[in-house]
């Protein structure tokens, strides 16, 4: 029954599995690399995580060079719970007039005048069962650049923070901030 030739094709057909399998994972990383930047590893520890995004929007420019406040742009930050990326009804206070020549310029007045909007890829996300709320922070005096590092310099966002659950406990548990450290806090 196991003849000499099907031992053979034997070990051949598991060392074509192994190769086989080799190649998936290889690919599937390139893939995975390719579509993320390399740095994603899940919802969470996303330190460093710097999705390529539609437009090359730069912040290094608009509020380095061109103080523009953070808050003209993300204008629902102390209101709400969430933060919010800006419309492009936004960017065309400006950009109906400014760089219109500019190639990014193009696209952005073409979407705006096609009723479309930029599809910006999320950077920061927490896992849903974690509630976060920007109001709070913000209202206390707790600067942008603490959680998000000097986005002023950043030509291309990453996340600053690893945006654990120690980090945030960290800074909750320092007896000057008196913030809250009971598990509903921040889970439902
Ligand atoms: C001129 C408008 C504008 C200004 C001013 C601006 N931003 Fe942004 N911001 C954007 C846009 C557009 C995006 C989405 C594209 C991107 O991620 O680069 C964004 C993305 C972000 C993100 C990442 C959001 C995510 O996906 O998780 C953070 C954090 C952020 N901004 C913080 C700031 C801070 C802090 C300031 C001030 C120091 C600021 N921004 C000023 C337009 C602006
Ligand atoms: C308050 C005014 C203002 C707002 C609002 C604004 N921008 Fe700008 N933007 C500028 C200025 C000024 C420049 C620099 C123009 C130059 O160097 O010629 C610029 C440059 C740019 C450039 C680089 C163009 C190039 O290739 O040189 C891009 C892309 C851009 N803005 C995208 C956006 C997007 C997207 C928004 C909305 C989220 C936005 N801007 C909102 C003022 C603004
Ligand atoms: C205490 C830390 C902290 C501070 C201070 C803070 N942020 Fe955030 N920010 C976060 C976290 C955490 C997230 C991810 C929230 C989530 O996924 O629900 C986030 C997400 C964002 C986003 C993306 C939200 C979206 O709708 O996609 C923007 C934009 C942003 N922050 C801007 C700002 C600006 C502007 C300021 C200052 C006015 C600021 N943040 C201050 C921690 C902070
Ligand atoms: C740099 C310091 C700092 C970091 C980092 C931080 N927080 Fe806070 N947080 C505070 C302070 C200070 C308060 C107290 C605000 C108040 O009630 O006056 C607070 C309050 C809160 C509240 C209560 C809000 C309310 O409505 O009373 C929640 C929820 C919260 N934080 C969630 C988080 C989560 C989730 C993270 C991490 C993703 C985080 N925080 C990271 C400083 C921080
Ligand atoms: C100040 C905010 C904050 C407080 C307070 C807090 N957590 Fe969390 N927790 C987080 C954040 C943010 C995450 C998601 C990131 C992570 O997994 O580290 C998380 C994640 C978790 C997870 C999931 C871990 C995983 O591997 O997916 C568990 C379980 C958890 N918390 C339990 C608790 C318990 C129990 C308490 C009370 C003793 C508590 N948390 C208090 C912010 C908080």
């Amino acid at each position: 029954m196991f003849g000499l030739s099907s031992i053979f094709t034997k070990k051949k057909s598991s060392l074509m599995l192994i190769l086989l399998c080799v190649f998936t994972l290889t690919l599937s990383s390139c893939f995975f690399q390719e579509s993320d930047g390399g740095k994603r590893v899940g919802i969470g520890y996303n330190k460093g995580y710097s999705p390529e995004q539609p437009l090359p929007f730069s912040h290094e420019l608009h509020v380095g060079t061109h103080k523009i406040q953070c808050q003209y742009c993300h204008n629902q930050v102390e209101r709400s719970k969430e933060s919010n990326i800006p419309a492009l009804s936004t960017c065309m206070n400006c950009h109906q007039q400014v760089a219109t020549d500019k190639e990014p310029i193009k696209k952005l007045r073409e979407a705006y005048a096609d009723g479309k909007s930029i599809e910006w890829v999320k950077v920061h996300m927490l896992p849903d069962h974690v509630q976060f709320n920007h109001q709070a922070h913000v209202q206390r005096g707790v600067s942008c650049q603490t959680c998000h590092g000097e986005i002023e310099k950043m030509a291309k966002v990453y996340q600053y923070s690893d945006l654990s659950m120690g980090w945030c406990v960290n800074c909750h548990r320092q007896p000057e901030n008196k913030a809250p450290l009971n598990c509903t806090t921040c889970h439902h």
